[in-house]
């Protein structure tokens, strides 16, 4: 699979104002999101949407003029969605890159009217590629949990509602 990749000097705008300036964290999140689309636009021929954005781990900080390296690939496809895996390194002088983000989203792929559109099937070659396609099956599964866990708490708390005022 393709990897789709960017780079970045931090800037003193993409900074907070302490004494140190760190990048900050909704500045990384633009920057994944813009990447991870991409990639998804790449993969699929199609405009995408952003439906889900998870496993946002910061590992580690980014300081006023370094350098980010963005790296994203496709991990998984379902009918219309794809998941996305994002790598953000920082990368130093002499070319040492150490992971500071990674984080996995998942797109849907539109028509031109705006409505779910099939995308080719991602098929797993390489251990790695198997690797993260199991993972990702884990992730979409661990995300219908949390909806269905959610969609049941609203309807109980609309059940409560309802109760109150009977
Ligand atoms: C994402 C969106 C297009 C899905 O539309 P929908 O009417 O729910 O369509 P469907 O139920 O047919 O779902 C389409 C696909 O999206 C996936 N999907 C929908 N919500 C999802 C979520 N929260 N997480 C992961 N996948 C999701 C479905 O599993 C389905 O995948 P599949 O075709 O591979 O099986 C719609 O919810 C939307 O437009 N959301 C807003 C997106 C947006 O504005 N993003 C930018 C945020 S600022």
């Amino acid at each position: 699979m393709d990897t789709t990749v960017s780079v970045q000097i931090v800037m003193p705008q993409h900074c907070n104002g302490y004494s140190e300036p760190r990048l900050f964290g909704g500045q990384l999140m633009a920057w994944i999101d813009v990447i991870g689309a991409v990639a998804a636009r790449r993969y699929s021929g199609r405009v995408v949407t952003t439906a889900c954005v998870d496993h946002l781990t910061f590992l580690h900080p980014a300081f006023l003029n370094d350098t980010v390296v963005q790296e994203a690939r496709v991990t998984w496809t379902g009918r219309t969605s794809m998941e996305v895996r994002v790598d953000s390194l920082v990368e130093n002088l002499k070319g040492k890159r150490e992971l500071i983000n990674r984080a996995y989203l998942v797109y849907v792929a539109l028509d031109d009217e705006g409505n779910p559109v099939q995308v080719p099937a991602f098929r797993p070659v390489t251990e790695e590629e198997q690797e993260e396609y199991r993972g990702a099956e884990e992730r979409k599964l661990r995300r219908k949990n949390q909806k269905m866990n959610r969609v049941a708490r609203e309807r109980e708390a609309d059940g409560d509602g309802q109760g109150g005022t009977s």
